[in-house]
């Protein structure tokens, strides 16, 4: 039975990926979080491409793409990502990727980087994949595309919650700037900006339970 291939769009904080990661599960699909790749990217660049201001040197990590070997590994059933055979799934999520992802994916040369690697691991069918860019450019012709949105205030709870969850340290009022400039980044940059498929379902979750919005897509798939 043919399975389908699911596009999960939005903005920061709205829940895409614990939704799909948990849609995923429901409906044993692989559950692919493309935004871990781009973190996965500013990682590598902070830690091999930084300039002596501590800036990302672009050009230094646009020449040493070569280097950068990013791999999704199933360890009792969660896909952990890999960078040159090293688990970073807690450093892609530190305060120091958070602040600068955004200014790393708006280049072309990144995009272009992580596209085909995206694009093949859904050439089977039977994937969730969670991101900006997902149901315009990446998967097209999607099966399902679906676009989640929350208020600011909402999102900032949410994404400070998370951190401290993780056991990062976190302010609010910092959270909600980062959130407010990731999304101003997101949605004005000249490639792949973030923005909802002319067919995406959109899904405003700001009075939603996470369970309440799993549904709501679930009442969607279902019937595939
Ligand atoms: O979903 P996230 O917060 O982990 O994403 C990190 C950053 O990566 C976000 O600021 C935008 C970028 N991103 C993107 O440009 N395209 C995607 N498909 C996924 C994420």
């Amino acid at each position: 039975m043919k399975k389908p291939v699911i596009a999960i769009d939005g903005f920061s904080s709205t829940g895409k990926s614990s939704i799909s990661k948990i849609i995923a599960q429901k409906l044993d699909l692989v559950h692919l979080d493309t935004g871990a790749l781009y973190r996965g990217v500013t990682w590598f660049a902070l830690q091999n491409c930084c300039k002596e201001d501590g800036n990302v040197d672009l050009d230094d990590l646009f020449n040493n793409f070569h280097h950068i070997h990013l791999e999704f590994k199933n360890i009792e059933n969660e896909l952990v990502l890999f960078l040159n055979e090293i688990n970073i799934t807690k450093e892609i999520r530190s305060n120091q990727v958070t602040e600068n992802v955004s200014n790393v994916a708006k280049q072309a040369k990144v995009r272009e980087f992580l596209l085909d690697h995206q694009r093949k691991l859904a050439e089977k069918g039977g994937i969730i994949m969670d991101g900006r860019d997902i149901g315009t450019v990446v998967l097209p012709d999607a099966d399902f595309k679906f676009f989640l949105t929350a208020s600011i205030d909402e999102r900032t709870k949410r994404r400070y919650q998370e951190l401290l969850t993780l056991g990062i340290d976190a302010n609010e009022d910092q959270v909600k700037q980062n959130l407010i400039e990731r999304d101003k980044i997101d949605s004005e940059r000249e490639v792949a900006p973030l923005k909802q498929a002319d067919d995406a379902i959109v899904i405003d979750n700001t009075e939603m339970t996470k369970k309440e919005t799993i549904e709501k897509i679930l009442n969607y798939v279902e019937n595939f």
